[in-house]
């Protein structure tokens, strides 16, 4: 009896996107996918729209437990700052509400890219030679001497290559990290790696599972904000065209760099090939990754087998794991 009236029983799911990232527009094209994949059968859909200056739509989830007695499980599709950074992870933890994705840590740490790469580095992960400056660094060359030109330059918390370029010399090299400065206190200068992009989508709480790889062939110098969101002309591959054990070796790296950062739900790990010696790098990893009907996320894994419709309920499914889990958890003596 009671096991027919939970089944009969709609689960209402809150889907949170927008949001106040340079990522804004991807979150709602990806919201929109997620929507149309959540089964009108199963479940019922609440939109919770944040816009740009961070008002929401139409009333902001409370971090009070209990608070939302209507929402089941949330779903934040919310890419970047503010969204998959932990801050909202940190408020929905505070309302004692079920979410898919990462935790608070695993999401900070991925934002990071110096923290995603020295958790790497810890676990003795391939990655790319770095060095870390800030902001008011005063001798910039001196910092990155022990790096080859060319080098990229990134603000260590942004996503969507907002902020990256790429510098061939000592001037170029001022003029990326004076760049890069205006959108983070902290940047990451790297070695350029001359090669191939890969891209694999792992899913799981305890027991994550890769997918098979894609490449990623960027239509200009390297795959930045028009070429991801404005020209359309980049092209993908799925799966990626590599030997077999590559093709191993990138899911089993896509694991170890998911287990290394704690990430739960689902996460895609990008790699850098480098052509000239065949290493494999690990990039970074998204812990909300695009999710429009044409990202490479749910792409992989249909590729692999699973709809649309099918990834949206398992991920639903380990949200809701995650949570019972937690539920064990003592927070007081
Ligand atoms: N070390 C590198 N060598 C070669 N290309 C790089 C390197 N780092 C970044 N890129 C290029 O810049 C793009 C964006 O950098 P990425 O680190 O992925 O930042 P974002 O978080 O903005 O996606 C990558 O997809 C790749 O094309
Ligand atoms: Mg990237």
């Amino acid at each position: 009896m009671e096991g027919e009236f939970y089944n009969s029983m709609k689960l209402r799911v809150a889907v949170l996107y927008g949001g106040r990232s340079s990522e804004h527009e991807v979150s709602v094209r990806s919201a929109k996918a997620v929507m149309d994949g959540l089964d009108p059968a199963r479940y019922e859909k609440i939109e919770y729209f944040i816009d740009k200056e961070g008002k929401w739509n139409p009333r902001p989830i409370l971090p009070e437990p209990g608070a939302q007695p209507g929402i089941d499980v949330v779903f934040p599709v919310l890419h970047g700052t503010f969204g998959e950074d932990g801050a909202i992870q940190g408020l929905l933890e505070l309302a004692g509400l079920p979410y898919v994705g990462a935790g608070v840590l695993a999401s900070s740490v991925s934002m990071d890219k110096e923290m995603t790469k020295r958790v790497c580095k810890e676990r003795m992960l391939p990655i790319v030679d770095y060095v870390t400056v800030t902001r008011d660094n005063q001798d910039v060359a001196d910092a990155c001497c022990c790096l080859p030109f060319p080098m990229f330059v990134k603000p260590a918390n942004l996503g969507s290559s907002v902020g990256i370029s790429k510098a061939r010399n000592a001037e170029e090299l001022k003029t990326a990290v004076a760049f890069a400065a205006r959108y983070d206190r902290k940047i990451i200068v790297e070695r350029a790696i001359a090669g191939r992009e890969l891209e694999c989508a792992v899913l799981g709480n305890e027991t994550p599972v890769a997918s098979l790889p894609c490449e990623i062939l960027p239509s200009r110098e390297f795959y930045d904000y028009e070429d991801k969101y404005l020209l359309d002309r980049a092209e993908t591959k799925v799966p990626a065209d590599l030997p077999a054990g590559t093709t191993e070796e990138v899911r089993r790296l896509a694991v170890e760099c998911y287990r290394a950062v704690e990430c739960e739900g689902m996460g895609r790990v990008d790699f850098l090939l480098e052509a000239a010696t065949g290493q494999l790098y690990i990039n970074e990893i998204n812990t909300i990754p695009g999710f429009t009907s044409i990202s490479m996320y749910p792409k992989m894994w249909e590729h692999c087998g699973m709809t649309f419709a099918a990834l949206i309920d398992r991920l639903i499914e380990l949200a809701l794991e995650r949570h019972r889990r937690q539920k064990a958890t003592r927070f007081t003596r």
